[in-house]
């Protein structure tokens, strides 16, 4: 076993994360890695460590609590540039962080998701019909993107007229690529523009979604205008893309596992502990984001000075056989618990949600779609070339049609 730490960039790291993982969990568990633009940070990868540090309240994630290298590198958002997008819960501490966050909860209400389930199972019953049509489908692109977004334009109460544009915005942010800056920065233009006229319409007519009672926290005081387009913006970048690729690698799972996508189809109950299997074992996000300590600690018996950037990798606190048995191996039926949503005081305000998006996708492909097959070699696929994300570009592919 060599002593050089592995890459975590480039084609190897992207198609299989998980052994430069092993390597840190095994040598390096408290790893500091290089950043652009001259900034580093503390990677912590195994699933004791990860969750002490989500879980403790010296880990600040206001990012001007940051050290200047981190700054200076441009890796936060730019705070001082647009307020109005990222003054959200997940950039704050408390006592801001509660306060947001009891806002945005009543979007998660028993009968909110209720709703929300209803159109899940509405709009994967209409992607399902047009995939079956599609001369070489695509599980992702068909499916698992437009599914996630078209949810949160409801929880949101985006009106329809705005639907493709809000569609069309949101996969130019999506795309995160450094080539397409210029493309990025117009579109969080747009956003900032749109939201702020939603909030506006919602000011002269309230309504009964989330941003009818973002709004209405505006009104009484409790939330500032920006607070309102944060939430908003927030709900749309932490919401999408997460769900997108829980769904496709999910499916690329079972896909590997006919006889596990045999059971489920046999037996839906047991799609729900396969989608926690599958947070396990392949989170959609490869970090949770960043901390930077208040006070000096000690993590893993590494000391942090104050400010110095913190990342916690889920992806491999999931695969950490200090925590789990065979850890490699994807066996729905072992009941574990993950990180995967995070934990303590920031955890996932949208994990059920996610979860029914999820299930009800899921359960929609193993009936409507018999004989399901990936249509490539599994080398083929390729992954989001992102230290953030951990989900599939594309999953094509075929089934039985006469059946289906
Ligand atoms: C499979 C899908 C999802 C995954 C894997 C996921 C994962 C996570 C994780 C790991 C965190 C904690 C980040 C940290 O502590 O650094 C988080 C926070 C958050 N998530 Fe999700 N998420 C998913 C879906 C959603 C959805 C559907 C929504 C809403 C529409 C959502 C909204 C949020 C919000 C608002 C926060 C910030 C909470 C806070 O700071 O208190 N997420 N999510």
């Amino acid at each position: 076993m060599t002593r050089t730490p592995p890459a975590l960039h480039g084609p190897e790291f992207e198609a299989d994360p998980h052994p430069a993982y092993r390597w840190l969990r095994d040598h390096a568990p408290v790893h500091r890695i290089d950043l652009p633009g001259g900034a580093w940070a503390w990677l912590v990868t195994r699933y004791d460590d990860a969750r002490s540090v989500l879980a403790d309240p010296n880990m600040l994630k206001d990012p001007g609590r940051a050290n200047a290298t981190w700054y200076r590198a441009g890796l936060g958002l730019p705070f001082d540039h647009r307020p109005s997008l990222v003054r959200s819960m997940v950039n704050v501490d408390a006592p801001d962080h509660s306060r947001l966050r009891k806002v945005t909860s009543g979007a998660f209400t028993p009968r909110r998701v209720r709703s929300l389930r209803e159109s899940a199972e509405r709009i994967t019953g209409e992607l399902l019909d047009a995939l079956t049509k599609e001369e070489a489908p695509d599980l992702v692109r068909d499916l698992a993107y437009p599914l996630p977004i078209a949810i949160i334009c409801d929880i949101l109460g985006v009106p329809e007229e705005d639907r493709a544009e809000f569609h069309r915005q949101a996969a130019v942010i999506d795309s995160s690529s450094p080539d397409e800056y210029e493309a990025i920065g117009a579109a969080t233009d747009w956003f900032d523009a749109y939201l702020d006229g939603l909030v506006a319409a919602r000011l002269r007519e309230p309504s009964d979604d989330l941003l009818g009672d973002l709004v209405e926290a505006h009104r009484s005081g409790e939330l500032s205008r920006h607070e309102v387009t944060s939430t908003a913006f927030l709900l749309l970048v932490a919401g999408h893309e997460t769900t997108v690729a829980l769904i496709g690698n999910m499916l690329l799972l079972l896909l590997r596992d006919p006889e596990e996508m045999a059971r489920l189809r046999a037996d839906h109950e047991l799609v729900g502990p396969a989608i926690e299997e599958s947070l396990r074992l392949e989170s959609p996000l490869q970090n949770a984001t960043w901390r930077f300590p208040g006070e000096p600690t000690t993590v893993g018996g590494v000391r942090l000075e104050a400010g110095e950037p913190v990342l916690v990798s889920l992806l491999a606190a999931g695969r950490d056989p200090r925590r789990y048995e065979d850890p490699d191996v994807f066996d729905p039926r072992r009941g574990a618990s993950h990180l995967s949503f995070g934990h303590g005081a920031h955890f996932c305000v949208g994990a059920q949600l996610a979860r029914v998006e999820a299930r009800v996708a899921v359960t929609a492909v193993l009936e409507r779609l018999p004989g399901l097959r990936l249509a490539v070699d599994e080398d083929e696929l390729r992954w989001w070339p992102s230290m953030i994300m951990h989900g599939l570009f594309a999953l094509p592919v075929a089934f039985d049609r006469d059946n289906s």
